[in-house]
């Protein structure tokens, strides 16, 4: 009994990879929705895995976190940017080179049938490997905005900050701030000049007591201009509306969902999967199984091998890392 159950099982595991083959060889509008998982083999630690980015703030307890997800919380941000910043250097893409699945998605827009690539990613390896179809999800370092006046800068003039571990605030947030303090000044030495012309003539006239000008609230509430934060999607921060506006439109062009190095546990991009037809098969391509997911085909193990293994048995060449990086 052991061995036909053996065989059903090797059988079934065939079928699913000739299945997975036949839906490659003929899907004309890929979505390929990836995750963490895909730039491990790069060097950069996933999230949840058990070495992961998460147990290491944790085993570290360098940055007495509650949870280790406060790192990327907007409120925890906004009360202590300085953790951040002391943290941002470790994750911040310098020198990574695309790992094999980056280079995979890059064969499947050279190949015309990728719609899009959804990534969670925000080391930037997809457009690294060349990919130009790929919507950053959760943002990424290649801008930063200040918190306070939105005002958006490119990326890299941060970068001396992140590297040296320094918070930094708005220049045009301090323009504005000093510009108004002054303003204000100069209205108040006004004012007294003009008290002080009126003190002989009526008693009592109004109070004009120095006190009143420190009554007014100043709007800068005598704090910093604002911090300047790089573009990537915190937890309590909205996603940007390109994400709905390009999802709204896929859903009616896609014919096969690849999901592939994510745990899917964080919204709203874990949802992307029911927000595409159920016609539209699913295929998930991890080193673990998740529990929530339901996928119609589920390859488990090393995601790059996996990618190179699926490329060979279709007869399609993964371009190289060098073709890639420079393209
Ligand atoms: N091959 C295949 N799968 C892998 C590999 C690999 N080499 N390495 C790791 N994985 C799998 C892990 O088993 C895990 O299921 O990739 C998944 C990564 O899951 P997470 O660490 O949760 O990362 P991700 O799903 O991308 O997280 C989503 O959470 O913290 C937020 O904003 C952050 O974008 C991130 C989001």
């Amino acid at each position: 009994l052991s061995r036909i159950l053996r065989r059903r099982e090797r059988l079934s595991h065939l079928s699913t990879i000739s299945q997975a083959l036949d839906l490659f060889r003929t899907a004309r509008n890929i979505i390929v929705l990836s995750g963490a998982g895909i730039s491990t083999s790069c060097g950069i630690p996933d999230f949840r895995s058990a070495n992961g980015l998460y147990a290491q703030l944790q085993q570290e307890g360098k940055y007495e976190l509650d949870d280790p997800q406060q790192m990327f919380d907007i409120h925890y941000f906004r009360e202590h940017p300085e953790v951040f910043y002391s943290f941002a250097k470790q994750i911040y893409p310098s020198n990574f080179t695309p790992s094999p699945c980056h280079r995979w998605i890059k064969l499947l827009e050279d190949r015309g049938v990728l719609l899009r690539n959804y990534t969670q990613n925000i080391d930037t390896l997809e457009s690294l490997a060349g990919v130009t179809k790929v919507l950053q999800c959760h943002g990424s370092f290649a801008t930063a905005s200040c918190l306070r006046c939105k005002t958006r800068a490119p990326g890299p003039t941060i970068e001396p900050y992140i590297m040296s571990s320094q918070i930094p605030y708005c220049g045009s947030c301090r323009q504005k701030r000093d510009a108004e303090m002054e303003a204000k000044k100069a209205y108040k030495a006004e004012r007294r000049k003009a008290r002080g012309k009126g003190k002989g003539k009526a008693k009592g006239w109004g109070s004009g007591s120095e006190s009143e000008d420190e009554e007014e609230e100043d709007e800068w509430g005598g704090g910093e201009p604002g911090i300047i934060k790089p573009d990537i999607t915190f937890f309590g921060q909205a996603l940007d509306s390109e994400f709905d506006e390009c999802l709204f439109k896929d859903r009616e062009e896609v014919d096969l969902l690849v999901i592939i190095g994510t745990s899917l546990k964080v919204a709203p991009v874990s949802e992307v999967l029911t927000h595409i037809p159920h016609s539209v098969p699913q295929i998930f391509i991890n080193l673990t199984p998740v529990a929530h997911v339901h996928p119609d085909i589920c390859l488990l193990g090393d995601a790059d091998s996996i990618v190179t293994w699926l490329s060979h048995e279709l007869g399609w060449k993964i371009p190289p890392p060098a073709a890639v990086a420079h393209s």
